[in-house]
């Protein structure tokens, strides 16, 4: 009986180391795993036409870095890489999105050209970038004016279907697909970005 007692607490005591090793490294990874949350905003991929339109707007050239804030499958850096041979990063909080973007790049053997990230954009530096390419919620685009004021002088802004609230721009365009036979509508930018006035 004794022995079955002791038996009984030995495994016992190594339940409680295991799951007190588990509770640790649950926190460690808790800790050390990016911050996972959903999209802001659902994914529409822009037509084909479209985004050679505003990697025209854009003023795309060789040495430049163009980042797409929200990339969806990767088709817009995708293009600019396989049309002009220039470098892109493409950012999407979306796993899936990533997962397309990936085999995109492959599929257009860009890789040497093109990156995608698993990020939120709104963490984003954007120092570094030439031109940043955006489809998104016009509230999403506002959230962006304090990192878009960090853009180095020169670079470009081209907005899909929303402007940028509160901010001049350079022109605006309207463009009518072949591909889904709708208008849409560019907005083009030039950093530093300024502020439109509030005075009447
Ligand atoms: C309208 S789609 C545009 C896709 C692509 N830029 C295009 O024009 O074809 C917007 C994308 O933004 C992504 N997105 C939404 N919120 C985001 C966030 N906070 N950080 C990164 N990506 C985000 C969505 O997952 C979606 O793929």
């Amino acid at each position: 009986m004794r022995r079955y007692l002791c038996l009984a607490l030995v495994a016992t005591s190594l339940l409680w180391a295991a799951a007190a090793v588990a509770e640790e490294n649950a926190a460690v990874s808790k800790e050390s795993a990016k911050p996972v949350r959903g999209p802001d905003c659902v994914y529409v991929g822009t037509p084909y036409d479209v985004i050679d339109k505003m990697l025209d707007l854009a003023a795309i050239g060789k040495d430049d870095v163009v980042y797409d804030l929200g990339c969806g499958d990767g088709r817009i850096v995708v293009a600019a890489a396989r049309r002009f041979g220039c470098h892109g990063v493409g950012y999407d909080i979306d796993p899936q999105r990533i997962k397309e973007a990936l085999a995109n790049i492959d599929k257009n053997r860009v890789e040497d050209l093109v990156e995608v990230k698993q990020e939120d954009i709104f963490t984003l530096d954007l120092s570094q970038t030439d031109a940043v390419l955006l489809y998104l919620l016009p509230s999403m685009n506002k959230r962006l004016i304090p990192q878009l004021m960090k853009l180095k002088p020169g670079s470009r802004i081209v907005a899909h279907n929303y402007d940028i609230e509160g901010i001049v721009r350079d022109r605006s365009v309207t463009f009518r697909s072949l591909e889904d036979g709708v208008n849409h509508y560019l907005f083009v930018y030039t950093a530093p970005l300024e502020k439109e006035s509030t005075k009447p």
